[in-house]
């Protein structure tokens, strides 16, 4: 297995820890390629700790592995620096970590103009965390933004601090009434966070390629989702980079013909955080049920996610878009007690029966679920760990998302412990 993509298949908190523990120690790097501390999630590892991760990939609590913060993500170092120092302080070795000299800081204009303009949106607001990386990553596509390298040398820190202010200062003060950040103090601050980076600041492009040359196993994994993705999401609600399987490349460096497989990890349900069309959700006991057993609350935010049934149009498309070819069902145990359960087969979007993803967002908007009933099930299933063990009626439900979304069911999440999984194909 040299390079293996982990990716959210539907709109994010699928639960990718648990591919991440399966794998284990097969794995020598670990690497982030996208997103930021806009991510969350729980990593409980062997000795029953449990940690919430932001902005470093998971292999930092792996012993021996090497975290790998990719070009491809945006960095707030205060956070990251924060993120190192609670490790720290519960004896975890971070001296391993990299940092590509290419990834793109998150600066406080860009916190700024993230939380004005949503503010500014109203009841058009996407529902962003308010962490800065819309407008990071609107910076480094407009060729403006700064740099992990830029660091290392304070002449060049503060003249594209000062370029990039010059302009977003006149943004925050004439448009949105706000004060403007003063460059010297924000330079100052950043070349204290620079001392304590400079260690992990690396060619990470040709750390890997080498890693790779030597046989050695490569994780990537994104943050976000499918339906996240700037290009192939659910546009404009969505966040600002790829998670999708082509995004791991260019967040990474790592060529396409390296990538052996791409997991997907999809929940037994839907969630969706923020705002956004979002066809099966529901609002009614059932709604409560999956909010409640599942415990559905950011990791990052706090805030409660929405929850729906199944949809296998998004399942299908993500399978389409990332070439999946392993899923990962989390969290079926949160299913069982529901007498029955529908799966969104297709939609019907005024008057006409659409299968695939429609083309059109507007379309999307209007998609009402064909829903297919299977039968639910009222045993406790967290001990099973055969497919057989399963009651026949989630075994079917299983199948049933197999067939539907067009790719193989390997491994079931059912509870939350590490060891709680149903295994049908190894993920090695
Ligand atoms: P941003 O990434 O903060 O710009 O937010 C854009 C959209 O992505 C919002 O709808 C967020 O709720 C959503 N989002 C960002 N990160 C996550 C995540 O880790 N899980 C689920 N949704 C997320």
């Amino acid at each position: 297995m040299p390079a293996i993509v982990l990716i959210g298949a539907q709109w994010g908190d699928e639960g990718k820890g648990k591919v991440t523990d399966l794998l284990g120690e097969r794995v020598g790097y670990v690497v982030r390629y996208q997103g930021g501390n806009n991510a969350g999630h729980t990593v409980i590892t062997p000795d029953g700790r449990k940690f919430a991760l932001h902005l470093l990939p998971s292999g930092v609590l792996t012993p021996g592995c090497v975290p790998i913060i990719g070009n491809g993500v945006v960095v707030d170092p205060k956070v990251l620096l924060a993120e190192l120092d609670g490790l720290a302080d519960r004896g975890v070795d971070t001296s391993r970590l990299l940092i590509s000299a290419d990834a793109h800081l998150i600066m406080p204009h860009h916190r700024a103009l993230d939380r004005v303009v949503e503010r500014y949106l109203g009841s058009a607001r996407i529902g962003t965390t308010g962490r800065g990386i819309g407008p990071a990553y609107g910076d480094k596509v407009a060729r403006m933004g700064i740099r992990m390298q830029d660091l290392l040398d304070p002449g060049i820190l503060a003249k594209k601090l000062e370029l990039a202010l010059r302009e977003k200062n006149q943004v925050l003060v004439k448009v949105y009434n706000r004060k403007a950040i003063d460059a010297e103090a924000v330079v100052g601050e950043y070349l204290t966070y620079a001392e304590r980076l400079r260690p992990y600041i690396a060619d990470t492009r040709l750390t890997l390629a080498r890693a790779l040359d030597r046989g050695e196993n490569v994780l990537l994994e994104g943050a976000q989702a499918t339906l996240l993705d700037v290009d192939h999401g659910t546009y404009p609600f969505v966040t600002s980079s790829n998670p999708t399987a082509g995004g791991a490349c260019v967040g990474s460096g790592i060529p396409p013909t390296k990538i052996s497989s791409v997991i997907g990890i999809i929940k037994a349900y839907t969630t969706r955080v923020g705002a956004g069309p979002f066809p099966t959700e529901l609002f009614d006991d059932h709604g409560a049920h999956l909010s409640r057993v599942g415990g559905e609350f950011g990791t990052t935010t706090g805030r409660a996610r929405r929850c729906g049934w199944f949809d296998a149009v998004v399942g299908r498309y993500a399978v389409r878009v990332n070439g999946i070819t392993d899923l990962v069902v989390t969290k079926l145990d949160v299913l069982s007690g529901l007498d029955r359960l529908p799966i969104c087969i297709g939609y019907e979007i005024d008057g006409e029966r659409v299968d695939e993803m429609p083309m059109d967002q507007t379309a999307f908007h209007h998609a009402v679920p064909i829903y297919e009933e299977c039968d639910g099930w009222d045993e406790d299933i967290t001990k099973c760990r055969q497919f057989t063990e399963l009651p026949a009626a989630a075994q079917h439900y299983l199948r049933r998302i197999e067939d539907l979304c067009g790719t193989r069911v390997s491994v079931v999440g059912v509870g939350p412990g590490r060891e709680e999984n149903v295994v049908l194909h190894d993920l090695g």
